[in-house]
């Protein structure tokens, strides 16, 4: 039921705070990580040289920042890659490789048929999914369960925010198990991990300042979201939900990258999402904001506190309540969710009933 909310997907984004908690419970003791019931052997998870990463769409989103996350507290080289690309491209896996599957529904036909293609190929699979007894849990050789509770709406959220929890738990594990990151760093990543529940639940509550945002946009028919490093994997999942529910082109991309062509399509009056909550990238991240306002963008950021130099050259800004760079894209996704959301209810359209999508896709 979804009252007293009037969509699956608003309720979603506000069982949020819920989600986070339900998916460290268990798993986090003071700063101490532990799957209990994962049986992968120490030593296999100590000798691994390299990690997959694969799924579908939001879930491909999650694992953008499972790479990234990975591959800066255990330093072994992640690839994570689309699930439907992934299966046909004869993946060089093989026996002692990890392929990490990620899938809300556990249903999803790429995403089951690349875990087959990787067990195949004599490697472990691990799953991360939120449907107990689906068919990508009950295949994969381990499982992860992301506590979010039933996913109505089609567009994805708090599946997305428990798969991002989950990836981060799994790094520091994995960190401290391999020593491979300083243990100040993995304590306060672990110490930060709580409290995310309340720092999301602080962006939720600005919710109308958000709604007026997006309302004030709604006439938008093309957008940009950009970013670097983490941000730009939250800048996709960004516009792939409003694409997904306000059918206003959306097109995410690294803040870096727009000066090798994509500049030429930002004209007088072109709305940028700029994501910017990584403090060692803000310098950079202004020059970029500078480059775009230069072409007349209507530049809105989604930025730190004390991001001083990101206000200044932005045209407005949600700055997000302090949080651990590392930790920030559990935060900064929602306010993205709120703006689709409410974007998408001003143009009249069927938030969670979005046209041509299915919730669980079984067709490759
Ligand atoms: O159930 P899955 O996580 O495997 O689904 C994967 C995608 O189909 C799904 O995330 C899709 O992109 C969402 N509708 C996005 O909101």
């Amino acid at each position: 039921e979804k009252a007293p909310y009037p969509h699956f997907m608003l309720k979603e984004i506000h069982e949020q705070p819920q989600v986070i908690r339900e998916t460290l419970r268990g798993r986090i003791e003071g700063t101490e990580i532990a799957f209990p019931g994962l049986k992968l052997d120490p030593g296999f998870l100590k000798s691994l040289r390299r990690l997959y990463i694969t799924a579908c769409g939001t879930a491909y989103h999650a694992g953008l920042i499972g790479k990234m996350l990975i591959e800066r507290l255990v330093r072994i080289p992640v690839e994570a890659d689309i699930a439907s690309e992934f299966r046909y491209r004869d993946p060089l896996l093989g026996p002692g490789d990890l392929l990490v599957v990620v899938s809300q529904s556990g249903e999803t036909a790429d995403t089951l048929a690349a875990l087959r293609e990787a067990k195949a190929k004599g490697a472990t699979v691990l799953a991360i999914t939120n449907v107990v007894g689906s068919s990508v849990a009950r295949e994969a050789h381990e499982v992860l369960y992301t506590w979010a509770g039933p996913e109505i709406a089609v567009a994805s959220t708090k599946a997305y925010v428990a798969q991002v929890v989950l990836f981060t738990l799994l790094a520091v594990y994995l960190a401290r198990l391999r020593e491979s990151a300083p243990p100040e760093l993995l304590r306060e990543l672990a110490a930060g991990l709580p409290g995310l529940s309340e720092t999301v639940q602080a962006v939720l509550a600005r919710e109308e300042e958000i709604a007026a945002l997006a309302g004030a946009r709604k006439g938008w028919e093309h957008t940009f979201f950009i970013g670097r490093g983490l941000d730009w994997a939250v800048a996709c999942e960004g516009a792939l939900k409003l694409k997904e529910i306000s059918y206003i082109h959306a097109e995410a991309y690294a803040a870096g990258e727009l000066k090798h062509g994509t500049l030429a399509l930002v004209t007088e009056g072109v709305p940028v999402i700029a994501l910017a909550t990584q403090p060692a990238l803000w310098e950079k991240m202004q020059s970029n904001i500078r480059e775009v306002k230069a072409r007349g963008a209507d530049v809105l950021a989604v930025t730190g506190a004390k991001a001083a130099e990101i206000v200044a050259v932005a045209d407005e800004a949600i700055c997000l309540p302090p949080v651990h760079p590392l930790l920030a894209p559990v935060v900064a996704v929602v306010p993205l969710q709120l703006f689709a959301y409410y974007a998408a209810v001003a143009r009249g359209c069927d938030v969670d009933r979005p046209r041509n999508l299915a919730k669980s896709v079984t067709v490759e």
